[in-house]
């Protein structure tokens, strides 16, 4: 297997009319999850075959569901909201995924006997406290206190639902406890800072489950009434709009270029980075737009522009563009003026510690960038060329946004790069580097 990829020339300039990006990651690994806890065949159409929703496959497997699946479509055999057979000395592994992890966790909560769930290297340094701590509210006890995998999940039958306030604005947290309420008698109510509701349009449109949903200034109101059975289902999954963000940028940075992104989910809790990229002077447009049981889906037009503006954003969006924020990070860092980007503690509980790759990364390109006080950060946009000189990106925990985001910045700015670990995009974009060649990236 090779170390490292090299890239040594920016892409040229190019004007493909369209391109499609694999399936939503969120939309996959919820539909994996979900169905195994359904009575009867689901089936998906253009499921993510990437590393993470393999990953949550294979556990569901473990838990005796069948799955099966096909070039187009993924099958899962559910086999009831407590249909899984738990055995003895059962580990679960979720390899690189957070959001396997978290949800499979909460799928756990009425196993009679221990399961240890770990993860790879990358994993097992995230917390894990954030779900630990409302899962034993409903009733559920892990052998001791670690924050972090491997943790040890024993569950009951007699779980309690819950009154739970969701402060970090994440969407894995919030899943956790709706999985969790899906397998307790009673109404578990939940209120949470605004993050993507994947979850909760599945519940409410696609499994038919008695849930009640109210958007406040603040908080989302989320009441879910649990043991109620759930009917299998068939779920077509749109394109990944994190994936989608790479060759929006990539465009949007590279001279003459022009892009069409395909059938990509535009859930308006997802679109930070386009809403921001257009604050910042970016003409991204959305063409056929659709509702699909609740889902927004529409394609992404997209041009090259001279002239981009520094921004100072505040917190309100950051959950919409959580995944993103290394690709505004590297528009601002190409923009006339200073930007700056508050409250983002959150992107160092990622892969890995996004917000100091982040940093470390534009100053590796002679950007000057600080961290502010409030864990934000303050960018002064530096638009020199970088054609003659070397940069190495290497130990990042194969953080796949980190791999995928220095390619994109090589591509777009130039430079001499070699980038360890090159099956890390995998994780989330299998097809990553196959598109950027199409579009006539050299990349060796
Ligand atoms: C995800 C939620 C986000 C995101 C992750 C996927 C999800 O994490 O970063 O890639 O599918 O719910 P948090 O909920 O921890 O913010």
């Amino acid at each position: 297997m090779r170390k490292f990829i090299s890239i040594k020339k920016k892409i040229d300039y190019f004007n493909k009319k369209a391109i499609s990006v694999p399936g939503d990651k969120s939309l996959s690994i919820r539909f994996v999850i979900l169905s195994s806890l359904s009575k009867g065949k689901s089936t998906a159409y253009n499921l993510l075959k990437s590393d993470d929703v393999l990953s949550a496959i294979k556990n569901i497997r473990k838990l005796g569901i069948k799955v099966i699946l096909k070039k187009n479509k993924c099958e899962v055999y559910g086999k009831g909201l407590f249909g899984y057979k738990y055995k003895k000395n059962l580990v679960l592994n979720a390899g690189n995924s957070g959001t396997t992890a978290r949800l499979l966790c909460s799928a756990l909560i009425d196993t009679q006997y221990p399961i240890k769930i770990t993860g790879d290297k990358s994993l097992i340094k995230r917390d894990m406290s954030r779900i630990i701590k409302p899962l034993k509210l409903f009733g559920v006890k892990f052998k001791d206190n670690k924050r972090k995998l491997p943790i040890f999940i024993k569950g009951s039958k007699f779980t309690k639902p819950i009154n739970y306030t969701e402060n970090l604005g994440s969407a894995q947290c919030k899943s956790a406890v709706m999985i969790a309420a899906l397998k307790t008698l009673g109404t578990t109510k939940i209120k949470s800072l605004p993050s993507r509701n994947h979850t909760e349009l599945m519940f409410k449109n696609v499994l038919k489950i008695p849930i009640k949903l109210k958007y406040m200034k603040k908080y989302d109101l989320i009441e879910v009434k649990g043991k109620k059975q759930i009917k299998s289902f068939d779920y077509k999954i749109s394109g990944d709009i994190s994936s989608a963000s790479f060759f929006v940028v990539l465009t949007l940075l590279s001279k003459n270029s022009k892009l069409i992104l395909k059938n990509i989910n535009i859930n308006p809790s997802r679109i930070g980075i386009i809403k921001i990229l257009n604050m910042m002077g970016a003409k991204i447009k959305f063409y056929n737009k659709k509702n699909y049981k609740g889902e927004m889906i529409g394609d992404i037009v997209i041009k090259s522009v001279k002239n981009l503006k520094a921004i100072n954003l505040n917190s309100s969006l950051n959950s919409s563009v959580i995944d993103e924020f290394l690709l505004v990070f590297l528009v601002a860092s190409r923009c006339e003026g200073v930007s700056t980007f508050e409250k983002l503690s959150e992107l160092n509980q990622k892969e890995s510690k996004r917000l100091d790759w982040g940093i470390k990364i534009l100053k590796m390109m002679n950007v000057r960038v600080v961290k502010t006080k409030d864990d934000g950060i303050k960018i002064w946009g530096n638009k020199s060329s970088l054609s003659k000189k070397n940069y190495i990106v290497k130990n990042y925990l194969k953080d796949h946004r980190i791999f995928m985001l220095s390619v994109i910045a090589a591509l777009s700015l130039g430079g001499n790069w070699k980038i360890y670990d090159p099956e890390s995009f995998k994780t989330s974009f299998p097809t990553f580097l196959k598109i950027l060649r199409d579009l006539g990236a050299k990349i060796k």
